[in-house]
């Protein structure tokens, strides 16, 4: 592979720019093969080098852009390009929105859809990033700090970042320099940033434990910069505190949730707010009995449990604690149960469910395919898919109908501004 990417890496070409894939990336032709080139745009006439090979598709860099797109605009942050987080700053709103909403579209399609399900596009305005996952390293003495680009270990040094609310943002310099602490040279960390209703809770990952004088540090940071809690925890591991100033909350439905270090959240509260309304919308009249599977801390259960009884399953243990820890402090336990469970392995069956009204999903990006096709069993009268994966939410969508649901709408939320990402929500009635 490497030998391939020098190989590559030699040669110059003019290329003309036919399509964006389907993260962003432009896309062009060489010697009938796929050549993915960041920063570009449809129509664009580019010089490029290609730098690598993988999987009979291209990779390039644009060293010359030759004609530019009418679509291209200046992009607002100074990082974009280098840095892995934005694929799409230069791409003016119209077209972005266009292209995004093709994506679900394409999607939808190749499963045999009617395009006519698609609802419009919603946005969410960049600075509203609540959670964020950073990537941290330190390099030549110098700990750097930001996001890593797709399929690389390469580093980009953030002081800014126009995706993240305001407290986040403000929060990248100091962080950066007390992690000087915790990485030796050349070592990889991750740092996993909610902001809270009580400020920001920090879980920090690296290889190994932070020592005496570290944990120090990391207690002063905190109180300096007010967090919330700051936790450590190894790469797959079970996270420890290190400081906790106040207990971080979040509230779901009104219901004040205590997540676990490193939780997974929605990544706005404004996105959040726009599923959970789409949910509650869509319930049928009289519903009274559902399930809300792929729960995380219970999201969409506590909204949902103000209207039906809910059974929430979720495979985080940490995650259904806290949900069940909330559910009885607002003395809800009577209307949600809880349980944790490996979808995946063992889907909830035909038999558990029948008898509910609504059933609620809302997997990670491999979709919930095993799932699917148990409640394709069921006589479940209405199924509402959440997605961040248009290909896994049209494939488990399929999967339903093939079971004789109708899928009814699909909405796409841009609460990804600039990516190629996307998070979805579907209505599917029996
Ligand atoms: C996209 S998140 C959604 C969480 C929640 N609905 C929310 O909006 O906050 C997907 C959730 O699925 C859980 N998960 C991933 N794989 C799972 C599996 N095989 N079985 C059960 N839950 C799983 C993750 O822990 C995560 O909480």
């Amino acid at each position: 592979m490497r030998r391939k990417a020098r190989r590559g890496g030699a040669r110059q070409v003019e290329l003309t720019i036919e399509g964006l894939g389907a993260l962003g990336d432009g896309l062009a032709k060489l010697e009938g093969r796929p050549v993915f080139l960041p920063q570009t745009l449809p129509g664009e006439r580019v010089r490029a080098r290609i730098t690598g090979e993988r999987g009979g598709a291209y990779r390039g860099e644009i060293l010359e852009l030759l004609e530019a797109s009418a679509d291209r605009v200046e992009a607002p942050c100074p990082h974009f390009g280098p840095c892995g987080g934005c694929k799409l700053q230069h791409f003016a709103a119209a077209p972005y929105e266009d292209w995004k909403t093709q994506q679900v579209r394409q999607a939808l399609q190749r499963q045999g859809f009617s395009p006519e399900v698609l609802r419009p596009l919603h946005r969410v305005a960049a600075g509203s990033r609540r959670r964020a996952v950073f990537a941290a390293t330190k390099a030549g003495g110098r700990l750097l700090l930001g996001f890593n680009q797709r399929a690389s270990h390469r580093l980009v040094d953030l002081d800014s970042c126009l995706l993240l609310t305001p407290a986040l943002q403000a929060l990248l310099a100091p962080l950066r320099q007390a992690l000087s602490g915790l990485l030796a040279e050349g070592e990889l960390g991750d740092v996993a940033a909610n902001e809270t209703a009580e400020g920001i809770d920090l879980c920090l990952v690296s290889p190994r434990s932070p020592d005496l004088a570290a944990r120090e540090a990391l207690a002063t940071f905190a109180e300096a910069n007010d967090l919330a809690r700051i936790s450590w925890s190894p790469p797959r591991g079970e996270a420890e505190p290190i400081a906790q100033r106040r207990p971080p909350r979040v509230f779901f439905g009104g219901v004040a949730v205590e997540p676990p270090p490193g939780a997974f959240l929605q990544p706005s509260l404004e996105g959040e707010a726009f599923l959970t309304q789409r949910i509650l919308d869509y319930l049928p009249d009289g519903a009274a009995r559902g399930a809300d599977l792929y729960a995380g801390c219970g999201t969409f259960t506590l909204p949902l449990a103000r209207h039906l009884r809910v059974h929430a399953v979720e495979g985080d243990e940490a995650a259904v604690a806290a949900l069940w820890a909330a559910a009885r402090h607002a003395d809800l336990s009577g209307r949600i149960s809880v349980e944790a469970r490996d979808l995946a392995r063992q889907p909830v069956l035909p038999e558990e469910l029948n008898g509910g009204d609504v059933v609620v999903f809302d997997p990670p990006r491999a979709g919930a395919r095993e799932q699917a096709e148990a409640l394709a069993a069921s006589s479940i009268p209405t199924v509402i898919a959440i997605s961040c994966n248009p290909q896994t939410l049209a494939r488990d969508a399929a999967i339903l109908c093939q079971g004789g649901y109708d899928l009814i709408e699909v909405t796409p939320l841009d609460q990804f501004p600039w990516t190629g990402h996307l998070e979805l929500v579907a209505l599917l009635r029996r």
